[in-house]
């Protein structure tokens, strides 16, 4: 059997699904308030994939050093097990919030690629005490670190987890047509076509926003929103919220921006060409 195959079983193993949905409530119930924090919302990027990569290098280096390091390299290991191990907090609670917000698939394999790692960070805390068995379980923690890896590598490339759902969308450079300006309520989200691409619409007097109706943390369709008072649009699905004056999300888990449009009323329709 493939590496394909076996992914493709692991997506499939509904059995998962009962410990994974009980776990993703908990984690988030406990997230509650800090989802922004988590997901990079403040850094307009993804947060998760950043706090990675210093216990894995950390680790990584530990076992160079460790199989060719010599005695010259011997007192750095324990120290880099350590500060990899204090890393990998902040990077299993970030990647927890992200995996909360996944579904089916994702959220097994996610939860194959989360146990993984947090194996991994035990054996290498193991080997800080573990004496002459400390190398084997270094070896064997990276061995494990790796393969969480390679389903973390998965989850993004193959699953498109945490990727902006926005990037591939085609969107109007020039004025298109999007729905006649009589149709849109007052007040009232609405989903609009402009050119194949999917516009939410909103209009406040003579003020009309457009944003693209693809959220992009998951494609949630953000015209099934709600638009407060200042002016934001609350994704139905994970409660991202973005600006209509610039699409810029201002609460997670949503990382990246909603596509923004200009808009006018031209010869009785609502026109909207990409920013
Ligand atoms: S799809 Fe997750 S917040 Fe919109």
């Amino acid at each position: 059997m493939g590496l394909r195959e076996l992914i493709s079983k692991l997506e499939d193993l509904d059995v998962l699904d009962g410990v994974a949905d009980r776990l993703a409530g908990a984690v988030n119930s406990a997230v509650g308030p800090a989802k922004s924090l988590l997901s990079g919302t403040w850094l307009e990027h993804p947060l998760h994939p950043l706090l990675t990569d210093l216990p894995i290098g950390c680790w990584s280096g530990a076992v160079i050093l460790d199989l060719f390091g010599g005695s010259a390299g011997a007192d750095a290991v324990d120290p880099l097990v350590g500060l990899g191990a204090l890393a990998a907090v902040p990077a299993v609670v970030s990647g927890l919030s992200d995996w909360a917000d996944s579904y089916g698939p994702e959220r097994r394999v996610g939860l194959v690629h989360a146990a993984a790692n947090v194996t991994g960070l035990g054996l290498f805390i193991a080997s800080l005490a573990a004496g002459r068995r400390a190398r084997r379980l270094r070896l064997l923690g990276l061995a494990t670190i790796t393969a969480g890896g390679y389903l973390g590598g998965h989850l993004s490339y193959a699953r498109g987890l945490g990727v902006d759902h926005q990037v591939f969308l085609e969107k109007p450079a020039e004025w298109t047509d999007a729905l006649e300006a009589d149709s849109l309520e007052e007040a009232t989200p609405t989903l609009a076509e402009a050119g194949g691409a999917r516009v939410m619409l909103y209009r406040r007097g003579t003020q009309i926003y457009a944003l693209s109706d693809v959220c992009p943390h998951a494609a949630g369709p953000l015209h099934e929103g709600t638009v407060d008072d200042d002016l934001c649009v609350t994704c139905p699905w994970h409660g991202s919220r973005f600006r209509l004056s610039d699409g810029r999300a201002v609460h997670g888990p949503a990382s990246a921006p909603a596509a923004v449009y200009q808009a006018r009323v031209e010869h009785g329709m609502v026109q909207v060409r990409a920013v």
